[in-house]
């Protein structure tokens, strides 16, 4: 199958480092840039908790990918500052192609991307015409414009169970957990594309039963991009927005979350008494280079912020014609939730 998949170079976790009145000043410059430029500021909930205070302050947002988009496309800014990685700044821009679109810094990767080459991918989709192609929104737009269905985490089983309720065999990219996941979860037959998210590729599900030992009270919060071994461990599997609304439903007064540690900003700001516990990343033999934290999300800083709405450095174009096609798969998603009543935003519905 897709068995050369590109060698992945993860870049070592370089935090933005300011002091109090560095923080100050840029904060108070970007509001005033932000104001001037007709812009908002859209964060991921794995950025730094000065961007997502900022975005939170500003009228921005913070969410999962899904919602950044939609929150981007109904703002009347005329420019979206998108705070992640770059298929996040892409899929704004594809459903928002009249405004204008830049980010803090555009080496900002994602692995899950990175691991599949459009090339590739249509080749492999060549390979199997009778399977509908379902892509994760972990994908770049020239991928996006191949699949017939673009899904996120939040709503990714019950879109392939809805396909498979139809009879449809499905081709699934980039991430083979997440896949494994829906597969489990639906029986639908699925082909997978064999790429995987570096962060939650690597937490454990030794350590995370050592450490639930410390904690029986302890509930455990898996993202779906994570080893079918952690996921079994899970007492909730779901999205950023889906693991943040568990703190708050579930009684107990501990957690232990197997995804990326920027989370926790929001996380620990939804259930302000609860003990909030990092899975492990790092069980027998393993090592840690992310240690929980994407190295790409961290390239994110309130510097590059100021830096970009100064200079409109680091726009985000899209060839209008991907842009076209990959728009379809995205609002297949988007009217199935609206026709199934599934609420993606916030944190007020599943
Ligand atoms: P969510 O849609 O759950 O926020 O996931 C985005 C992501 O990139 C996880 O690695």
């Amino acid at each position: 199958m897709n068995d050369t998949l590109p060698v992945i170079a993860i870049p070592p976790v370089v935090e933005e480092s300011l002091t109090d009145a560095e923080r100050a000043d840029l904060t108070a410059r970007i509001k005033a840039q932000l104001i001037a430029q007709d812009a908002v500021l859209v964060a991921h909930y794995y950025t730094s908790a000065d961007l997502q205070r900022l975005a939170e302050e500003t009228g921005g947002c913070v969410s999962d990918s899904l919602e950044m988009a939609r929150f981007g496309h109904a703002a009347k800014a005329k420019t979206l500052i998108v705070a992640g990685v770059r298929f996040m700044g892409e899929t704004a821009k594809i459903l928002s192609p009249e405004k204008r679109v830049l980010m803090p810094d555009l080496g900002a990767e994602c692995s899950l991307d990175l691991s599949c080459p459009a090339d590739k991918f249509a080749a492999f989709c060549d390979q199997h015409p009778e399977r509908t192609v379902v892509v994760y929104a972990n994908t770049s737009a020239a991928v996006k414009a191949r699949a017939d269905w673009m899904v996120t985490s939040s709503i990714a089983v019950r879109v392939v169970a809805h396909l498979h309720a139809q009879g449809k065999k499905i081709l699934w990219a980039p991430d083979r957990f997440l896949g494994d996941y829906v597969q489990r979860q639906t029986g639908a037959d699925m082909l997978l594309w064999q790429g995987a998210c570096v962060i939650h590729e690597r937490f454990k599900a030794d350590g995370i039963r050592a450490l639930h030992r410390q904690h029986p009270e302890a509930a455990i919060l898996v993202h779906p991009e994570s080893p079918f071994e952690v996921i079994a461990l899970a007492d909730r599997v779901g999205s950023t927005t889906q693991l943040i609304r568990a703190v708050t439903e579930m009684p107990n007064p501990t957690f232990i979350v197997a995804t990326d540690n920027g989370i926790f900003y929001k996380m620990q700001a939804a259930a302000p008494g609860k003990l909030l516990l990092e899975a492990p990343t790092g069980g027998v033999g393993a090592t840690c280079v992310s240690c929980a934290h994407c190295p790409w999300m961290a390239m994110n800083g309130l510097r590059k912020v100021l830096h970009a709405l100064e200079t409109g450095a680091n726009e985000i174009h899209i060839d209008p014609a991907t842009g076209q096609r990959a728009i379809h798969a995205i609002n297949r998603m988007l009217s199935f939730a609206g026709q199934t009543g599934i609420t993606l935003a916030g944190l007020s519905a599943d």
